[in-house]
């Protein structure tokens, strides 16, 4: 039996939550930041790119038609002077500056504010040449006109058309670089979801691990305090059971004797005196209260330890405990005894009577029935022993705490038997001792 006190598992189970709670707090700080950085990625950038796009293809359409017209123009076989193509150059040439103006704004995340004024100065410079030219064709000189938009216009349109496309492929990397970058968020996040579970599986188990360790070593204190406990309340019962045996043998024998001594001699000396003497009636009287003290002292020897027991036997002993007791505790006994009767062993048998003894007090003192029940019962292998009341019934919280119920259970221990306390469905109280007859029979010895 370990002589020291456990330390209690508290602190290391303290310690255990919260370095689970710290990882769960840490890591859910973590996967947000993770989360939050990909929603901008995806939302922000992804976004920004795409629409980015939508308007570089709405500049590339429209570069498309003005690089037709001015195919048309050239083409000197349509019945308009060029002038007449003004109109549809200022219409492409509004949504033109409305697409670039929302390019602008979409690019700005991704592109320098150079690489975007450049792209405005390239148009405004293209839009300047297209003014001189339409210029010139209003003035009657077409053939100039034409050269301005063969030698200047086609070449700057196809200058920027091909720095349109040349921003749609950035924008495709970029694009294609936002979807790596969160294809690796994803990755990270996952790969230290794994880390997490299974930092918190260690924790959790080292956790667990430590408690059942604990409770372990509890139990088996719990166990050896408890075997320690009923070894020394066994003990107690067995030297009181010998002092008590001791000092009524002693009350009975010694004493005994020693007033039926004095008794004798008493009657013989009275016998002696002459009829008429005075000292006759005190002697009468002495031998009377010697009688009397003899009958005392044979009762309290009865109590203590019932003699009978060894000299006459178990049953004999309980039907005349059972008449004493309904006189000293006012309680009527119903008596049944069934089954094929065997001897019992003296050293047992002062248990199954203390037992009841016990039993029989407690239903006169908290029952507060008047008639109690006792059943003997030879079972073959077992013996069994009921005390019945009709009365309160076990409370749940005794006012407070007797030993006798815990003697009992020892007693009944001590038999290697085993005994219940129970509530009948009718209400009461039932005790049911129940001990084999290998070790309280005669035969089995
Ligand atoms: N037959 C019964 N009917 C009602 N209550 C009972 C009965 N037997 C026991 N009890 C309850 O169980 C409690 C414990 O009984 P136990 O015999 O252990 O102690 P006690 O009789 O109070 O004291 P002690 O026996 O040590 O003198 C009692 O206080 C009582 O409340
Ligand atoms: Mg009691």
């Amino acid at each position: 039996m370990p002589r020291e006190i456990q330390r209690s598992p508290t602190f290391g189970l303290f310690l255990g939550l919260l370095i689970t709670l710290i990882a769960v707090i840490a890591y859910t700080g973590y996967i947000s930041v993770q989360i939050s950085g990909l929603r901008k990625l995806q939302s922000h950038t992804a976004e920004q790119y795409r629409k980015d796009s939508l308007q570089l293809l709405r500049i590339q359409d429209d570069l498309n038609s003005l690089g037709l017209a001015m195919r048309d123009m050239l083409d000197n076989d349509e019945p308009y002077p060029l002038s007449a193509w003004s109109s549809q150059f200022e219409r492409v040439r509004a949504d033109l500056g409305d697409a670039l103006r929302l390019e602008g704004q979409s690019s700005a995340v991704h592109r320098t504010p150079e690489q975007i004024q450049f792209l405005s100065n390239s148009f405004a410079q293209f839009w300047d040449a297209v003014d001189r030219t339409f210029a010139l064709a209003r003035d009657g000189n077409d053939k100039e006109a034409r050269d301005q938009i063969r030698v200047s216009l086609q070449a700057r349109q196809a200058s920027l058309a091909s720095a349109v496309a040349r921003q749609l492929v950035e924008n495709n990397v970029g694009e294609e670089q936002a979807a790596r970058q969160v294809s690796q968020i994803y990755d990270r996040v996952q790969r230290q979801v794994f880390l997490f579970l299974s930092a918190i599986l260690i924790a959790i188990i080292l956790t667990s691990l430590y408690l059942m360790r604990s409770n372990r070593r509890l139990f088996a204190q719990l166990d050896a305090l408890s075997s320690q406990r009923s070894d020394l309340a066994q003990k107690l019962i067995a030297t009181q059971e010998s002092t008590l045996r001791y000092v009524s043998r002693e009350l009975h024998d010694e004493f005994g004797q020693i007033l039926t001594a004095i008794g004798s001699l008493l009657s013989r000396s009275e016998k002696h005196l002459p009829e008429n003497s005075p000292l006759r009636p005190d002697l009468r009287e002495v031998r009377e209260i010697t009688q009397r003290t003899l009958d005392n002292v044979r009762t309290l020897s009865q109590a203590l330890h019932p003699v009978m027991l060894d000299e006459t036997g178990f049953e004999s002993t309980l039907e005349w405990y059972l008449s004493a007791a309904e006189k000293q505790l006012g309680v009527v006994v119903k008596y049944e005894k069934t089954g094929t009767p065997f001897t019992l062993d003296g050293g047992a048998a002062i248990h199954i009577y203390r037992v009841l003894q016990e039993a029989l007090n407690n239903v006169a003192r908290h029952s507060g029935a008047k008639e109690a029940c006792v059943r003997l019962r030879y079972l073959g292998d077992f013996l069994e022993l009921e005390v019945e009341d009709r009365g309160a019934g076990l409370s749940a919280q005794p006012s407070k705490r007797g030993i006798g119920m815990v003697a009992m259970r020892e007693r009944a221990e001590i038999l290697g038997g085993r005994i219940e306390f129970a509530q009948p469905a009718s209400g009461g109280t039932l005790v049911c001792l129940r001990v084999p007859r290998d070790i309280v029979g005669t035969d089995g010895k």
